[in-house]
């Protein structure tokens, strides 16, 4: 792992990118926030060593590094999940490169399915921590020093300081924001009436099927992290309706040009 990490570093340093000052990975209808950036390199996931291929429908891979502002950004447009099938290695070895590449402060981006009864279709909740639900765990194994501890401190995954600025940002643009925990299920099935109400009573307030790996792997290493997610569907009692892929991008769609601007304000600050 840590080889393949360094051989990926350097290709993508002689293609050019060089210590960004934000990693972001743009999940599911968040992937034009691509606009945004002042775009210097493109790379296709196809084209770099060790990079697992993404290939579900509205996620096209490619890493972009730009800028915004005075900012350099790379950001990851199409990532991984461990329901397509990669190994949990594979779902975060992206993050592990960016960190080599330089990248100290991450920001991610997903679709979930609200719990929370006061949540509304098109929402946007900072994730102010998770639950990880999924069947693997991407620290598994012998641990790597040159990535981080053995036993890595989870007591404040989401930075408190970056979600205040995220707020005061947000504030200042109008922008409505929750605050909630994100549960990760494995997926690929959306959650039934009685999942969702699981996830309500595990202590949740939005579910989703990514995000948790990445957040672990970029905590191993000591790395900051900021998370947003749109509520694209609500699985609350009595009103748990049906969702399809379809529906969660258009969502998505609608919620990512609010989401774009709170995060390009965020990352100009
Ligand atoms: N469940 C899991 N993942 C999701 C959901 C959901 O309800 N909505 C968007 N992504």
């Amino acid at each position: 792992m840590w080889n393949k990490v360094q051989e990926t570093v350097k290709f993508l340093q002689h293609k050019g990118i060089t210590t960004p000052d934000y990693g972001i990975i743009l999940g599911t209808g968040l992937g034009n926030f691509v606009n945004q950036i002042n775009v210097d390199i493109t790379v296709p996931y196809s084209e770099i060593p060790n990079f697992p291929m993404s290939t579900v429908e509205g996620h096209s891979g490619e890493l972009i590094f730009g800028s915004i502002g005075a900012k350099k950004v790379l950001a990851m447009r199409g990532r991984f999940h461990y329901y397509e099938g990669w190994t949990m290695e594979q779902t975060v070895f992206p993050v592990r490169v960016m960190k080599f590449l330089g990248v100290e402060n991450l920001i991610v981006s997903n679709a979930s399915g609200g719990v929370n009864a006061s949540f509304k279709v098109g929402d946007i909740m900072l994730i102010s921590d998770h639950i990880n639900f999924l069947p693997e765990h991407p620290l598994r194994g012998k641990n790597e020093l040159k990535f981080g501890p053995r036993f890595v401190d989870m007591h404040e995954a989401y930075s408190k300081k970056e979600i205040e600025k995220m707020e005061t940002v947000a504030s200042s643009l109008n922008i409505k924001l929750h605050k909630g925990v994100y549960l990760a299920l494995q997926g690929p099935t959306f959650e039934t009436p009685a999942e969702y109400k699981m996830v309500k009573i595990l202590g949740a307030d939005a579910v989703g099927m990514s995000t948790v790996p990445e957040v672990i792997v970029a905590k191993h290493m000591g790395m900051t992290v900021v998370g947003v997610s749109v509520i694209t569907d609500l699985g609350i009692e009595g009103i748990v309706e049906e969702v399809s892929h379809e529906e969660v991008q258009k969502v998505a769609k609608i919620s990512e040009k609010i989401v774009g601007k709170l995060v390009e304000a965020y990352i100009k600050l």
